[in-house]
């Protein structure tokens, strides 16, 4: 489906749901877009001012959908919402194709319940088709459609429409989704690569896309670009890397886990068909000398022993101080050999305990240690933790520029 297509439009600009981590997603859009074209709505979304047919958005692991805004609506009610698309979207269906219409909505921040809307959607239904159209909606079981939904039943086809409506204030803004997170290549990448190892590769790969955005920014695919991870693991964070368009170099102190990268990385480029220098070294990061230029540099580092429960205090004192120190380690042999300008995103521990989240303490000194640590106009330094519940050790994404 192209821009063209909508129904109407009111802006250039592209409107992004967000992310179960709004935070890592809005930090995400503005490291490649910058603040400026960003605007937040609610929690939940941002317009950025830009073309929707200029957003790379398969490589934006934050969002989890793209759409392109129709109209803004001076209510929230969503009597008067339904009853505008019932009276308006009859008189825009020209520019669809012949055959049957697929129609779903969702809505972000609206006061309103899954059978109220499938209520509206026969009313809506019956406008469509006294204007000639055979369509067919889509139930809804939530307010919102969910990936699963919108893909399989192609509603950003050219016979697929998915509204959206999201609350803005006392307005809605109501747009058309464009794309849709594409759930089950990410489920590949994850799950089917051939070498895995529970203990260290469970980064998401989506997590993974949005510590390379941020470490490499509004950098356009280069294969002359490269990618450092230094604690590459089984290489999650190389194989987004490589799909981006630059160049993965990756470096781990177990040879086993070079190995499991550089197999991960031959399977990923069959299976995408898409071809990329691969440099794998086995070696610590504390004090490896790489020979080869680095661009940016990306990673999960090392997270320290995994935990099902929360430890003693000494226990989990130990940790983080032997943690922190590789960290400490790894940070000063990076300066040594970069230039000042370097980008990095580091996903670091931080461990949950009952009164908040434990940082490493290192990051109080990173500018002795030669690094500027970035923060972000539209997301808080403390919301970029990523975390699911339960889990003992979280992942801090610290974003630095190398002084
Ligand atoms: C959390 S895992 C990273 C997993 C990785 N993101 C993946 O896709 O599988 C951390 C990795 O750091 C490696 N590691 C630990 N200490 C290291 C050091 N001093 N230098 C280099 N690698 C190290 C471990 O072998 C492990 O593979």
């Amino acid at each position: 489906m192209t821009f063209k297509r909508r129904y109407t439009t009111i802006m250039q600009s592209s409107l992004f749901i967000l992310g179960r981590q709004p935070a890592l997603g809005i930090a995400e859009l503005e490291s490649l877009f910058g603040p400026e074209l960003i605007t937040p709505i609610d929690t939940h979304a941002a317009i950025v001012a830009v073309d929707p047919d200029d957003i790379p958005f398969n490589r934006i692991g934050g969002s989890i959908k793209l759409a392109g805004v129709l109209t803004e609506i001076q209510s929230t009610d969503w009597t008067a919402l339904a009853k505008y698309i019932e009276d308006t979207l009859p008189k825009h269906l020209s520019g669809i194709p012949e055959g049957k219409l697929k129609l779903g909505f969702s809505t972000f921040g609206i006061h309103v319940d899954a059978n109220t809307i499938n209520k509206s959607a026969l009313q809506i239904k019956k406008a469509v088709k006294s204007a000639g159209r055979s369509v067919r909606i889509i139930p809804n079981n939530d307010v919102a459609l969910n990936s699963a939904q919108v893909i399989h039943n192609q509603l950003t086809s050219p016979l697929g429409m998915e509204l959206i409506f999201l609350r803005n204030g006392s307005s809605t803004l109501i747009a058309q989704t464009i794309s849709e997170q594409d759930i089950e290549s990410y489920a590949a990448r994850d799950q089917q690569r051939p070498m895995r190892d529970a203990r260290v590769g469970m980064l998401p790969p989506k997590l993974a896309q949005i510590i390379v955005n941020l470490a490499t920014g509004a950098k356009a695919p280069d294969r002359d670009f490269t990618v450092l991870d230094p604690f590459c693991g089984t290489g999650v964070v190389l194989q987004e890397a490589g799909l981006m368009g630059f160049s993965p170099l990756g470096s781990d102190l177990e040879p086993r886990m070079t190995e499991y990268s550089k197999k991960n990385l031959e399977w990923l480029q069959e299976k995408w068909d898409t071809s990329f220098d691969i440099t794998l070294i086995t070696g610590d990061a504390t004090n490896l000398e790489w020979q080869e230029n680095i661009d940016a540099i990306a990673c999960e580092t090392y997270l320290g022993r995994p935990f099902s429960s929360l430890p003693d205090t000494e226990t989990l004192t130990e940790v983080m101080q032997d943690v922190n120190l590789i960290h400490k380690r790894f940070l000063q042999n990076v300066a040594r050999q970069t230039k000042p300008g370097l980008t990095l995103c580091l996903a670091v521990p931080a461990w949950k305990t009952p009164d908040g989240f434990k940082h490493l303490k290192l990051l109080d000194s990173l500018e002795v240690l030669g690094y500027t640590r970035r923060s972000f106009v539209h997301a808080r330094e403390s919301d970029l933790i990523y975390y699911r519940e339960g889990q003992v050790v979280a992942r801090e994404l610290v974003s630095l520029i190398r002084k």
